[in-house]
């Protein structure tokens, strides 16, 4: 039987919400990664420092007895976060900005309806170190779904990055060709991260043979020939891409629903996946910078010195969640064996 050891990992993209479903969802991240980027895109969205150490507590309590998990904070940039706000947040020791266009997902009617305004934000952001973590889409209603992150780069990361050269940005959940390309021929202080379902599955898994709401995540999955490239970049070893699972969870009806919400539940087996995708790929040896190194290296922290052991024995990855209430939610991949198990 195979084993491979790594230094414990990361999740650079992540969903916990709030309330009850913190206690499935903490734990289920804690199981496997030693710190993770939480997402502000809460009801309502987390917006300043005293809102990010309040969620940051009610995450830690909600910790395994004798975890010692680490969640890093974010906060959902609007059009009227100041200078001010950026610079209390790096005094809180909140980890980065989230910049979600307006209308982009779930949860982002409150922010950003133009960049430009916030240019200013951006270069203090520069001059403190603090990263902008980017859902990088166009929301305009012309645009076809398939095409907005294409455009996003083109309108407006593109110039971004022009103007603010100094700024480091994560480009979140790429999910196409142009995106790992644009992020190659960046500085090193752009990076993005990437999620099992883009690097697993096309856009047929949503759309043929039925429609598939578990596989609706946004960005919505592309043409294979992007999940190609972007699984090439990470067999490649390149620093500038890491892990971030972008695990979204969504009850039952509300995915089974005439209107799905965007978001696969994957922490129930993210890394055991990424080990799979890594061993399909022949490139087993590149999983533990992907997943441990490059990361904690783009945010300047240092890297876990705990280890994880997964070792090459199927299992099933479970066909529901039960939650508190009776109503369950569908993890990512449900009902399919996984090959690698977390020992
Ligand atoms: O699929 C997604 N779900 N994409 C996002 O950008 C947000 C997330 C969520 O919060 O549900
Ligand atoms: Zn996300």
């Amino acid at each position: 039987m195979r084993a491979i050891t790594l230094r414990k990992p990361d999740d650079w993209h992540l969903h916990f919400r709030d309330g009850q479903m913190l206690n499935e969802t903490v734990p289920a991240t804690a199981r496997c990664f030693a710190r993770a980027i939480v997402m502000p895109n809460l009801v309502p969205p987390v917006v300043n420092a005293e809102q990010a150490l309040r969620y940051k507590q009610r995450i830690m309590d909600a910790r395994p007895a004798g975890s010692d998990f680490m969640p890093l904070m974010t906060l959902y940039l609007t059009d009227q976060t100041s200078v001010a706000d950026i610079r209390a947040a790096v005094e809180s020791g909140v980890s980065a900005v989230k910049l979600y266009p307006a209308g982009a997902t779930t949860n982002s009617d409150a922010a950003v309806t133009g960049l430009t305004p916030l240019y200013p934000v951006f270069e203090e952001m520069a001059e403190l170190g603090m990263p902008l973590l980017i859902h990088g889409e166009v929301t305009d209603l012309q645009t076809d779904i398939f095409d907005r992150e294409k455009q996003f780069i083109d309108e407006h990361l593109a110039p971004l990055t022009q103007a603010v050269s100094g700024l480091k940005i994560v480009f979140e959940h790429i999910t196409t060709a142009d995106a790992a390309d644009f992020v190659l021929s960046c500085s090193e202080r752009v990076g993005a991260t990437i999620t099992p379902q883009h690097l697993m599955l096309d856009r047929n898994d949503l759309l043929v043979g039925g429609i598939r709401p578990h596989n609706y995540c946004l960005p919505i999955l592309k043409r294979n020939t992007h999940k190609l490239r972007l699984q090439e970049v990470i067999k490649s070893g390149s620093s500038k891409f890491f892990l971030g699972t972008d695990s979204a969870p969504h009850t039952r009806s509300a995915k089974e629903s005439p209107c799905g919400c965007a978001g696969c539940y994957s922490a129930w087996s993210a890394i055991e996946l990424y080990a799979q995708i890594f061993d399909d790929l022949g490139a087993l040896d590149k999983l533990e910078a992907f997943a441990s190194e490059h990361g904690p290296r783009f945010y300047g922290l240092d890297m876990n010195s705990q280890r994880i052991t997964l070792i090459e024995q199927d299992w099933v990855i479970p066909e529901h969640i039960k939650l508190w209430d009776g109503e369950t939610i569908v993890p990512f991949y449900a009902g399919q064996t996984c090959r690698w198990k977390l020992q």
